[in-house]
């Protein structure tokens, strides 16, 4: 059933390429330069039509919404909030007809997910579901439904949904800025080549899986970790600070790397493990004075860049891992990959129930 792998997790991680070529799958078109939603019932004038974009999820799948918002506020220029599903309803969000709702679920049957779904309905939204599921009740409510190509998920630690959700993500974005013309056709293409191109480099980081569970191992060995980053970056540097807490059971925080010195810095001291995502080439320099600042202080600061800046980052951190180039808004779909490893090979070292975490289910029917 593992197909040789020790755990689920672990495969479900090297399932990725695949994940990522299903999900794109039928929806890109045959000359390879702009996507078809066929899934998607709107009218272009109803595409048209939208003011403001909901993105309501749980976890993980939250993690991913939040890339979905920098995706969709970039490409299609609609504001979009998010918000975590157990928040959603008590805040008495201001939900209108020409608000598209997306709730994103891997399982399709988190009840704070689709108890958000349910009150976007009543309020009179277009309700988009993003579900690894068919056949969920939330894929069975949703006005439309893009299924993430990922397959069967075991594992409690979600992995391959979370990357396929991005998948999404992307396809939707330019799905959209192409209806609404924000984007013109030479651009839609560029984005959808270099998308091609993201399963050959998730294996290439795949082919290092060796050089993170060094890493691991002895970040094993701390109880308090941070990540941070900017941008996409610092939606990444929170999946993977929930990756390793709910399998290593070591406390990480992610933090926007600008709000460090407004009080978190104080907890920096002596030794400390600081993960770095600094993929974006605008926030570059930013994220650069972000980790000297934490250097300064004793941190030890793994850092997470682009294929060729290795020698400039290398000067300020204590180790590096390079990831392969693509456009910053894909960059996520590779970063988030060795921190998956690093959480994983971080919770074997620990001797953890790596597939299934203490207090965890992998769907959470109750709000
Ligand atoms: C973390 C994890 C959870 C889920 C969350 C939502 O690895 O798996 O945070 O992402 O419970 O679940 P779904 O996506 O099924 O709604």
């Amino acid at each position: 059933e593992k197909a040789g792998f020790d755990h689920f997790m672990l495969k479900e991680i090297y399932e990725q390429p695949k994940a990522y070529r299903n999900t794109m799958m039928g929806r890109i078109t045959d000359d390879g330069k702009s996507v078809v939603l066929k899934e998607i019932g709107m009218t272009a004038e109803q595409i048209r039509g939208i003011r403001k974009v909901h993105i309501v999820a749980c976890g993980t799948a939250f993690h991913a919404g939040l890339v979905g918002k920098s995706v969709i506020e970039n490409l299609a220029r609609i504001p979009v909030e998010t918000d975590v599903a157990s928040e959603y309803r008590y805040r008495s969000p201001i939900i209108t007809p020409d608000t598209l709702v997306i709730v994103v679920s891997q399982s399709g049957e988190t009840a704070d997910t689709l108890a958000a779904l349910r009150e976007a309905k009543r309020c009179g939204a277009r309700v988009l579901a993003i579900t690894n599921v068919v056949g969920s009740s939330v894929a069975r409510e949703a006005d439309d439904v893009m299924i993430t190509q990922a397959g069967p998920e075991i594992a409690v630690a979600s992995t391959k949904a979370y990357t396929s959700q991005l998948i999404a993500f992307y396809l939707l974005g330019l799905f959209l800025a192409d209806t609404i013309g924000t984007r013109d056709a030479a651009y839609v293409s560029e984005v959808v080549a270099a998308m091609g191109e993201l399963p050959e480099q998730v294996e290439r980081i795949l082919e290092h899986a060796e050089v993170l569970k060094q890493v691991a191992e002895s970040l094993s060995k701390h109880n308090n970790l941070f990540f941070i980053g900017r941008g996409v970056d610092f939606a990444v540097a929170q999946e993977g600070s929930l990756k390793l807490k709910e399998i290593s059971y070591i406390h990480s925080e992610a933090y926007a790397a600008g709000e460090l010195k407004h009080g978190t810095l104080a907890l920096i001291e002596e030794g400390i493990p600081v993960i770095s995502v600094i993929t974006q080439e605008d926030l570059y320099e930013k994220t650069l004075s972000n980790i000297k600042e934490v250097k300064a202080r004793g941190a030890h600061v793994l850092a997470l860049v682009n294929e060729g800046q290795e020698e400039e980052v290398g000067k300020s951190v204590d180790e590096l891992f390079a990831i392969p180039k693509t456009l910053p808004l894909l960059a996520p779909a590779l970063s988030v990959v060795p921190l998956q490893l690093i959480a994983y090979f971080a919770s074997l070292a620990r001797g953890n129930d790596v597939d299934k975490p203490r207090n965890l289910a992998k769907s959470v029917t109750v709000e």
